[in-house]
């Protein structure tokens, strides 16, 4: 949306200005460019000692007549979505805002028809396709609340972030592509609804010809639904604070956190980000490679982009198939402008030879960005040399599934870029650096580092954990008191630029993906030969960083190491997913530990990183002897 857009770092000042000294004023501007029945009755209520936060309360809307029907007028036959098959042979489809509008409002109807409600929870477990953005704006639609899980999770993930919202319907396909062979998900789907009872029925969208096996009365085909309901559906009229959807993200412990995010704050935070942050302009071609299954795909890929009227691509595929060069072969083919994807890409793509960069013409680029962790200098020359010809300003975008919308990041072509820093707050954002004894660090020290909290409440904050609000609180809002904390540490500089450092809790981003270790270890110490475990990160060329387990076993295990290796590997992959296997696992006879009895996971990570100059004090160990055997059997 044009009308939302910055055109200046001097107008960037203002506005930041104004959104920090006025935010109802400021938030009320804009949300005022978007379609609602009712305007709200106040744009902010909050208190972060509950914490409770509403946005644009006494509101009414549905997002789906701001992504679709308000196009209608202007925009009709402009395509919405571009989608690219996995496959290079097979045909894109491009989809325009009309049609879309159709189809998301038919299926809407295949969702009522199975007896969904406003409010009720239908998961989401499908490959990169149209018809997953169509399910998702469907629920929209009629105020149901989706909860899309990766589909490259297991069938025990997959059961439990059903069981924790208890979904009623599950949608999803019978295959997917992704690179050489397809894989089954409907039979993911089956094993999970084993332990998910919640679920009454399955909708499976026919994605290969392959059989599919189908449980009667309880699964059904999404072609045979569509012919049994109209085109017509109103949207449905929702509160500005209900939910729109539930998203997993990893935890430090215990299972994941299903992060609610509600309709109204969302949609003016994803969009008014998405359109200032990538400056998208009319006839802009935008692509984003995340999944939607991630937040970057809810947020980047469907609702902003939607809404602000954009062309998005879609892709099924990955970065590797049929060779390293299929991006700017995609780049090339549809005149892509906007680039965004993850530095763990970057890095991949950038071992192989530049001549599948040269092959193809990507002159139409115009901005590049980056997301999920930080960028490391080399990747960042690379990206801007080669692909950006230095002549696209790369956007580093910082922001959480907590946050909902980029928080921390360089408007493309107004703010200065300073390679591997994010930069600057958006408007509404403010952020502040924390010390060790909890005191926040005035601007006036920078150059400084510390802990990244943000003081005030944004639009798109997720409002809640879904059936755990004190988790909610115990998690963001008790390390610093009347401050959300993100769990991040920061840099800044003299000038006010943020470098994000990396994560300060037991969460660790592999290949851009968000893992918690406690579940990680959970699936190790099922193993009947493991006594205890302890995983941390490690830094690592192309995936950011690795996982390293430590691991004790019962003394009379007679296994090869390997075996168990093997063993430990294929239990991760069936209780967490593949994306969370380790990759390097060392048999210890003990883990250091504190008097409490609590791993001492700081001395593991630096052993894990071969940065074991200074491990700082070890005194206080229960077992200090130990630390020296770990060291000298570090792999
Ligand atoms: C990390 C993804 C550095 C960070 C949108 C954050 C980043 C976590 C960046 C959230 C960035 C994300 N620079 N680090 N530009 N973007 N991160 O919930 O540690 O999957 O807390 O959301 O990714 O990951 P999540």
């Amino acid at each position: 949306m044009k009308s939302l857009q910055i055109s200046s770092f001097k107008e960037y000042k203002e506005k930041y200005a104004q959104s920090v000294e006025n935010p109802e004023e400021f938030w009320s501007e804009i949300a005022s460019q978007f379609r609602w029945h009712k305007k709200w009755d106040k744009v902010l209520d909050w208190d972060f000692s509950k914490p409770e936060i509403k946005w644009f309360e006494g509101a009414k809307l549905n997002i789906t007549e701001n992504c679709l029907d308000r196009h209608l007028e202007k925009l009709a036959n402009k395509t919405a979505i571009i989608w690219e098959p996995n496959d290079p042979d097979e045909e894109s489809r491009h989809i325009t805002y009309r049609q879309l509008f159709v189809k998301v409002s038919h299926f809407a109807n295949v969702l009522k028809n199975n007896g969904i409600k406003k409010g009720d929870k239908v998961c989401l477990y499908m490959p990169m396709i149209p018809e997953l953005a169509i399910a998702m704006l469907a629920c929209a639609r009629i105020g149901a609340v989706h909860s899309i899980v990766f589909a490259g999770f297991s069938s025990k993930a997959l059961a439990s972030r059903i069981n924790d919202s208890e979904c009623k319907l599950l949608i999803t396909a019978n295959e997917v592509y992704r690179g050489k062979k397809p894989i089954n998900l409907k039979a993911v789907c089956d094993e999970a609804l084993k332990h998910a009872p919640s679920i009454k029925n399955v909708i499976v969208y026919r994605r290969t010809v392959e059989p599919t096996s189908m449980v009667e009365g309880r699964d059904t085909f999404w072609f045979d639904e569509l012919q049994k309901v109209d085109k017509h559906c109103d949207a449905e009229i929702m509160d500005a604070e209900d939910l729109l959807f539930i998203l997993y993200t990893s935890g430090s412990t215990g299972k994941p956190k299903g992060m609610v995010h509600t309709i109204g704050g969302y949609m003016v935070g994803s969009t008014y980000t998405f359109s200032n942050v990538f400056q998208y302009d009319k006839n802009d071609i935008y692509w984003c490679t995340a999944d939607i299954g991630w937040i970057t795909g809810h947020s980047y890929i469907i609702y902003g982009p939607l809404c602000a009227g954009a062309t998005t691509v879609m892709f099924e595929g990955v970065p590797s198939y049929p060779d390293y060069g299929r991006f700017w072969e995609i780049v090339d083919k549809l005149k892509v402008t906007h680039f965004y994807t993850a530095p763990t890409a970057i890095r991949a793509l950038a071992r192989h030879p530049l001549s599948l960069v040269e092959k193809h013409d990507l002159s139409s680029l115009k901005v590049l960005g980056s997301v999920g962790e930080p960028i490391n200098e080399e990747a960042w020359h690379w990206y801007n040399d080669n692909i950006g010809k230095t002549k696209c300003p790369i956007v580093d975008t910082w922001w959480q599934t907590e946050t909902g919308a980029m928080m921390i990041s360089p408007i493309a072509g107004i703010t200065p870029t300073r390679p591997t820093f994010a930069t600057l707050p958006l408007p509404g954002v403010q952020p502040v650096l924390i010390d060790e004894k909890g005191n926040e660090i005035p601007f006036e020290n920078a150059p400084s580092e510390g802990r990244l909290a943000i003081k005030a409440p944004w639009p798109s904050i997720a409002r809640t954990i879904y059936g755990n609000h004190q988790r909610y609180k115990d998690t963001y809002f008790s390390a610093f008191p009347n401050m959300y904390f993100t769990g991040d540490g920061a840099y800044r500089d003299a000038t006010g630029n943020f470098r994000i450092t990396g994560r300060v809790d037991d969460v660790v981003i592999v290949s851009g993906h968000n893992l918690g270790t406690a579940p990680i270890e959970n699936a190790i110490d099922e193993h009947e030969a493991i006594v205890e475990c302890a995983v941390v990160g490690f830094p690592h060329d192309i995936k950011g960083n690795a996982l390293y387990a430590f691991v004790t076993t019962y003394d009379n295990i007679e296994q090869p190491e390997d075996e168990l290796r093997q063993e430990i590997n294929d239990l991760i992959t069936k209780t967490v997913g593949a994306i969370a296997k380790l990759d390097k696992i060392q048999f210890v006879s003990g883990l250091p530990k504190t008097r409490s009895g609590k791993i001492m996971r700081r001395i593991l990570r630096k052993i894990a990183s071969n940065d074991t100059s200074n491990l700082g004090d070890i005194s206080t160990l229960l077992n200090p002897d130990i630390v020296e055997n770990i060291k000298k059997s570090a792999l």
